[in-house]
């Protein structure tokens, strides 16, 4: 089982990391001291006090200015990366952690555990950085050793050490497969990336499907936009099973496009760079499932699904004005070739609904368009089902990974019939291409609208389904200094959450 993040022995040498509110920093610095240098306790304010090896941490909330926006209250992870950052250049990798009932007073035991979990997720995430490549490491901290104080020793169970372990090594692994360069983590490698990473659990079984056998069941839209590129593209399902019986199904399906070159409409180069992070809603649902086989659910088998194919533009590429036949059935007319996102996820959302989940999330970095309407920092959640879509949200909310609720409004779907085909895969103009990306990928999780009779669908279905445009918050490029640069790792916490507080 688990590696350890947090030892439960005291360290001598270790650097006393010491949470202090408006009550308590007193206790280490008189009031002239504060006063001097300005120290007053507030959320996120650090003072080293190096002859007494300790470092003080502001965590009073009320100094936080209030917004009404749930997403800006308080928020330890943070905190635990500010800790991370106030260490600076210097060699410390040895923490204890103190404080942390005192800062929590006002909550019961439970919610101080969960506030300790977060806290120190926040310092192990802001320690970790993609380092494969750097010749001479130049931080002295990946990472960290970090006990907690006597007093407050009591909150770290098992429990709090599996779940931390289990989130940090998810999140660390959909950072590692977005950072890695594209010519490393092509349709190809990926397979090796995931039987590493998820052989060794005895709750989990991975299925990769080849070309050959993605032709046979009919992908033609994975196997299109996989054309141009010298690498076949692949299909992993991956299902973690339940300890229990099996109570709850769910699907998670994401974006693996190892690299967009935008293909045959190929980007221009300030457009193109970066786009080595398009396999983000797969690398997101890869940490999830990993932090999720790990964990041991109870009662929710959980299906991984992702297609990993390269866009790029050769002599044998599709093409727009190309009308491909889904795995649904529904036929697609090809209107740029960039959107080609929508194309893959169409036969992984498909294929989904056969598994008949109870309901089916996906993870894309899907639209610019998701990126320019709500910045950076905001991933764009759209659904078929309301209710699920709003449970969803109050967990990202809780999890404080910025969200937006984006309407999918029906007016528009006229907008994406075509003349010669079901489908289109653009509208005919360009307001809002996440919503119509949107409501592109909800064809593919109705039934009754799937021509494919191979499929022997007896009863025909529409599936509950949310879907996480993360165009924008997949990647950190200095926008946060609060973490190296690259990729964020955000929405993973929030869809293990999301499961696990649902595995009842
Ligand atoms: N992978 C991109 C979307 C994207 C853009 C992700 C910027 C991250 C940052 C997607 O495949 C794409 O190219 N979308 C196009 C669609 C257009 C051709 C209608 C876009 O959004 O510009
Ligand atoms: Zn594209
Ligand atoms: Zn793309």
């Amino acid at each position: 089982m688990a590696d350890t993040l947090v030892t439960t022995q005291s360290q001598e040498q270790a650097l006393r990391v010491t949470l202090v509110s408006k009550n308590t920093y007193t206790n280490y610095l008189s009031q002239e001291q504060a006063e001097q240098y300005g120290f007053k306790a507030n959320h996120k304010q650090t003072f080293l006090l190096p002859h007494e090896n300790r470092l003080l941490v502001g965590a009073d909330h009320e100094s936080q200015a209030k917004n009404a926006d749930p997403f800006d209250t308080p928020n330890p992870y943070q905190l635990g990366a500010v800790v991370v950052r106030a260490l600076g250049k210097s060699s410390i990798t040895e923490l204890e952690v103190e404080g942390v009932t005192d800062v929590t007073s006002e909550q019961d035991e439970d919610g101080q555990q969960q506030w300790l979990t977060r806290f120190l997720l926040g310092m192990h995430q802001a320690a970790w950085h993609y380092d494969p490549y750097l010749s001479q490491e130049k931080s002295p901290r990946k990472e960290l050793i970090v006990s907690v104080g006597e007093a407050d020793r009591h909150l770290v169970t098992k429990e709090v050490a599996d779940e931390l372990y289990a989130l940090h090594t998810g999140i660390a692994l959909t950072r590692h497969v977005i950072d890695t360069p594209p010519e490393d983590m092509n349709p190809n490698s990926i397979q090796d990336e995931v039987s590493r990473e998820l052989d060794g659990y005895d709750n989990v079984d991975v299925q990769i499907f080849s070309e050959e056998q993605l032709r046979k069941k009919g992908m033609n839209g994975i196997l299109a936009v996989g054309r141009g590129s010298r690498w076949a593209p692949t299909m992993v399902h991956a299902t973690v099973s339940p300890q229990k019986e099996v109570k709850h199904r769910v699907c998670l399906v994401g974006k693996g496009i190892t690299y967009d070159s935008g293909g045959l409409d190929i980007k221009y180069a300030g457009l193109m760079k970066g786009m080595k992070a398009d396999l983000g809603g797969a690398a997101t649902m890869f940490g999830t499932t990993k932090a999720l086989a790990e964990l041991e659910l109870e009662h929710t088998e959980v299906h991984w699904i992702s297609p990993f194919v390269e866009n790029m533009p050769n002599g044998n590429s599709y093409k727009s004005d190309d009308i491909i036949r889904t795995y649904s059935g529904q036929t697609v007319e090809i209107i740029n070739t960039d959107a080609e996102g929508r194309i893959i996820l169409s036969d992984a959302l498909a294929y989904a609904t056969l598994l008949d989940p109870d309901y089916i999330v996906d993870a894309a970095t899907l639209t610019g368009a998701a990126m320019f309407s709500l910045s950076e920092h905001v991933s764009g959640l759209m659904c078929n089902d309301y209710e699920l879509g709003m449970k969803a949200l109050r967990t990202f909310e809780q999890e404080q990974e910025m969200t937006s609720y984006v309407p999918m409004s029906e007016v528009l779907r006229g907008s994406l019939k075509g003349s010669m085909s079901d489908i289109r895969s653009l509208a005919q103009d360009r307001m809002a291409g996440h919503i119509i990306a949107g409501l592109f990928l909800s064809h593919f999780v109705d039934q009754n609208l799937f021509r494919n009779e191979d499929l022997g669908l007896e009863e025909k279905r529409a599936y509950p389904w949310f879907h996480l445009d993360i165009a924008g918050s997949a990647m950190n490029e200095g926008k946060n200094d609060l973490m190296a640069n690259g990729a964020s790792g955000q929405s993973v916490r929030s869809l293990v959450r999301f499961i696990t507080q649902n595995d009842v």
